[in-house]
C-alpha cells in the first residue's frame, strides 16, 4: 500500500476514544483533554448535554476551558467572548468559530472522535446525546 493511500486511508478513518464520565465534569464546567490535537474543553450544560471543542479561543486564544457556560455557550475568561457550544461559532457582533469534535455518551462515559472534526454548518446533533 503507497504511503498516499495510507494517509488517504488515516483521514477517512474515526478515531473514537473514552475521555472520562459525564459525572467527572461538574454541570456548567468543563474538562480538558489533552490529544494528539491539542487541548480539547468537553464541557457540560446544565441540561448535561457534552460538547467538545478546541480549548482556543477563536479571538485571541484564550482557554474555554475556564470560561463560564452559561446555556448552551461559553464566555471566554478573556476578553467574554461568547462561543456557542454546539457549532463553535463566536455570537455577533464578535466573528470567529473554534473547531468542533464530535462527542456522545454512552453508559454515562464520554466519547470523543479525534479524526471527525466537524465544520463550521455541520450539526453536532447526532455526536451531541444527554447522559
Ligand atoms: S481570547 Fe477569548 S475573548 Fe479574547
Amino acid at each position: 500500500m503507497s504511503l498516499n493511500l495510507l494517509r488517504w486511508w488515516g483521514k477517512r478513518m474515526t478515531k473514537w476514544i473514552e475521555v472520562g464520565l459525564v459525572s467527572d465534569i461538574p454541570v456548567l464546567g468543563a474538562r480538558v483533554v489533552q490529544t494528539v490535537h491539542g487541548k480539547i474543553a468537553v464541557f457540560r450544560t446544565e441540561g448535561d448535554k457534552i460538547f467538545a471543542l478546541d480549548d482556543r479561543c477563536p479571538h485571541l486564544g484564550g482557554p474555554l476551558s475556564n470560561g463560564i457556560v452559561h446555556g448552551m455557550r461559553v464566555a471566554c475568561p478573556l476578553h467574554n467572548w461568547s462561543i456557542d457550544l454546539d457549532s463553535g461559532v463566536a455570537a455577533a457582533p464578535d466573528e470567529g468559530c473554534t473547531m468542533r469534535y464530535p462527542v456522545k455518551v454512552e453508559d454515562g462515559r464520554i466519547i470523543l472522535c479525534l479524526e471527525g472534526e466537524l465544520t463550521q454548518g455541520e450539526t453536532l446533533a447526532e455526536s451531541s446525546a444527554a447522559a
